[in-house]
């Protein structure tokens, strides 16, 4: 296990922006949230708000949302079109969709002042199937690289599918509290008694190729699940449905506090069983959160220690583990039995 001062209090978030979430592919949204030249959408990754923008060639280009004058910020979080130009919300100086400084509006003349080296600063920005992922390392290898084992295993028949349905929940949770229940199944017949009428519970598997971790259960006929769980790196779930795929960002808001949203893509032919499917959804999540919020809070109680790993069911948690501990130069965490 993490040391359990990795999961509670502001040093612990800090290091994780810092050593994990800007340093990693961010899922952003999807290529059909901004079709049009102007049309962006700004979120915060690892406590960083940037913005993606349609250019006028049809390439998407990102930036943080910061402007080079007093740090204001470009635009409002969320989506919307921004026009042939950025204008700052606050004293609306004006950049061109590649960042270039076009005009700072009524700044008064001053020798040396030379408005290229007042750019917005780029960050990196790739689509796989529509799916937009920024990342804020400049040296970081290319999404397809994290993509290409779920490439492998995810027939490309679901890109089609058109984003029908967006949720946020909010958790009082470290988001690695909320990863690592992700990471297994072990909980299941516990948390979530439902799941054994939608899947076989007691087939329930992991496999880590890369740095995605796999999992699933065996579906039954009448499943709407279907039994396919994705886990990118460090903080996404791809879960892919009968009838669809929904994409679950886990996005770490304070120390014990974590926002997961949720993009339903569905196919337009099987929209009768999108009430369900949503409703099933719904439920795992409510359960999940109460699971987590009480392990946070027993994390932040300080009686508990650190525990063992089950080496059958938890291999997707110690991956995570080691792999965070790696990404922070930390030890890699002690164990009854070494798996993975
Ligand atoms: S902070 Fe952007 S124009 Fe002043
Ligand atoms: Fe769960």
């Amino acid at each position: 296990m993490l040391p359990v001062e990795l999961y509670r209090g502001d040093d612990a978030l800090r290091n994780d922006r810092e050593g994990v979430l800007r340093r990693t592919w961010q899922f952003l949204g999807h290529e059909t949230m901004l079709p049009q030249p102007g049309d962006y959408l700004a979120d915060v990754i690892g406590g960083a708000p940037v913005v993606a923008v349609r250019k006028p060639d049809g390439a998407l280009a990102a930036f943080h949302n910061v402007c080079r004058h007093r740090a204001g910020a470009l635009v409002a979080d969320g989506a919307g079109n921004c026009g042939e130009a950025f204008t700052c919300r606050y004293h609306g100086w004006k950049y061109a969709l590649d960042g270039r400084l076009r005009n700072a509006v009524d700044f008064g003349s001053v020798p040396g002042f030379d408005p290229r080296q007042y750019g917005l600063f780029p960050i990196r920005v790739e689509s796989w199937r529509g799916l937009v992922f920024v990342n804020l390392d400049a040296g970081a290898a290319p999404l397809a690289d994290l993509i290409a084992p779920l490439a492998a295993r995810w027939p490309d028949g679901q890109a089609a599918f058109p984003l029908v349905e967006r949720r946020t929940h909010a958790i009082a949770c470290n988001w690695k509290t909320y990863v690592e229940n992700y990471l297994e199944g072990y909980h299941l017949p516990m948390v979530h008694p439902e799941f054994d009428g939608d899947v076989v519970v007691s087939d329930y598997w992991t496999e880590i190729e890369g740095e995605v971790v796999f999992s699933g259960a065996p579906a039954r006929d009448a499943s709407v699940y279907g039994g396919l769980w994705a886990w990118l790196w460090p903080n996404l779930g791809v879960n892919v449905y009968r009838h669809g795929y929904m994409m679950e960002r886990m996005t770490a808001v304070g120390p014990a506090e974590t926002r997961l949203d949720y993009f339903y893509f569905f196919d337009p032919a099987q929209t009768q069983a999108l009430p369900e499917m949503l409703k099933f959804s719904d439920l795992v999540t409510a359960q999940d959160l109460q699971v987590c919020e009480e392990v946070q809070r027993n994390l932040e109680a300080g009686i508990y220690p650190g525990g063992v790993l089950s080496p059958k069911h938890e291999t997707g948690v110690a991956w995570f583990q080691d792999r965070i501990a790696r990404a922070l130069d930390l030890p890699r965490p002690p164990r009854l039995a070494v798996v993975g």
